[in-house]
């Protein structure tokens, strides 16, 4: 049965740096306040004129193609994880597909998992991998969440958290280990504790298409933040050990955790509970804000630039998120 192996990472932000400094002119927050609760000095926001998460998604899987050595025509399958799709529907798979000029008859699946969202799809790809189906997929993660924050005192605890971003890996079926297990949980009876409520469908024709929307509010995210903290610190651990456990390795053989980047708090009490060192945990938040689906695959390749992961290393990811879903992979690189 063959192996999954990720052979190439690529990654893109929007230009447009948003620091803590111009948030604190447009709503009443602070610098220290943001970096004292969540780690995040700056994050992107696109340019709706020149950004899209269908092409954001394309430069990133350029670069993973790139430092893959492959051309767009070896891929023989899409996985795209986002909760911000361009439309409605389709999902941003397909455009995606329509980007980067490939075979117009090759599958894309759209998974909306989230900040769990990468690993998820990561996870899938590896069971198509292992059963034989797909030879080099390209699985991606890409958000625009800056669109749908609430960017006023009100909105406050969502809007200095949240940026937008792109990644991307190549997943190729290999003799060689690589993915060695994923693990996957979700639990819906926090469903309404982080996330969107419109255009949700179970509304009335007449509240689907208002003549105007007076109240935006429901179109916005909304997180009942201490609850997610409460949630992410045991679930990342659990889920982490989770890993191990099964995999007969203990928390001294991780050459590099890339957790999901909610927050830096976040990272640094797992980091903390597991004893690991900080050569052992990639943090990123600080310059991007948490970006969904996008943080774990940007992280990575940044990582990987940084040569942060070698030939070898044991790579643990993890995240939790809305669902609340929360997730694991193990991969020796
Ligand atoms: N600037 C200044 N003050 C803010 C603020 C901001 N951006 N956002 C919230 N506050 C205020 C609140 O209004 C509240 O004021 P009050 O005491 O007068 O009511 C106070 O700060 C404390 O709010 P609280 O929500 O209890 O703060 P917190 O310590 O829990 O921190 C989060 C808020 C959002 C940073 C924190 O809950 C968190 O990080 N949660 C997890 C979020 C996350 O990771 N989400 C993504 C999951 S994938």
């Amino acid at each position: 049965m063959p192996y999954s192996r990720i052979v190439g990472l690529g990654h893109y932000v929007p230009e447009r740096i948003v620091t803590n400094q111009y948030l604190s002119t447009v709503m009443d927050t602070n610098d220290d306040w943001i970096v004292e609760r969540t780690g995040i000095r700056e994050r992107r926001w696109i340019d709706p004129a020149t950004d899209t998460v269908a092409n954001m998604a394309a430069k990133a899987s350029r670069m993973a193609l790139e430092r893959a050595g492959l051309q767009p025509s070896d891929i023989d399958f899409i996985i795209f994880a986002t909760i911000t799709p361009d439309y409605f529907f389709p999902g941003s798979g397909v455009l995606l597909q329509r980007e980067l000029g490939l075979d117009g008859r090759i599958a894309a699946l759209d998974i909306r998992n989230a900040c769990s969202g990468f690993i998820y799809a990561l996870s899938v790809a590896d069971q198509f991998i292992k059963t034989g189906m797909y030879k080099n997929i390209l699985v991606v993660g890409g958000e625009i969440q800056s669109t749908a924050l609430d960017v006023t005192t009100r909105g406050r605890n969502t809007a200095v958290i949240f940026g937008d971003g792109a990644g991307a890996a190549i997943v190729q079926a290999s003799g060689r280990q690589g993915v060695l297990s994923t693990h996957l949980h979700s639990d819906g009876n926090f469903a309404e504790e982080l996330y969107i409520r419109d255009p949700g469908s179970s509304r009335s024709a007449a509240e689907r298409q208002p003549d105007q929307i007076l109240d935006t509010s429901t179109y916005k995210v909304v997180m009942n933040g201490n609850q997610v903290f409460k949630h992410a610190v045991v679930r990342f651990t659990e889920v982490i050990t989770e890993a191990l456990q099964a995999n007969s390795l203990s928390k001294e053989d991780i050459n590099l955790l890339v957790p999901h980047q909610a927050n830096l708090r976040i990272s640094q009490y797992i980091q903390e509970k597991l004893s690991l060192s900080n050569d052992q945990v990639y943090n990123n938040i600080m310059r991007y804000g948490n970006t969904t689906a996008a943080s774990i695959p940007i992280a990575l390749s940044e990582a990987w630039a940084e040569g942060r992961i070698r030939e070898n290393d044991l790579v643990c990811l993890a995240a939790f998120g809305s669902g609340f879903t929360w997730a694991s992979a193990l991969i020796r690189w």
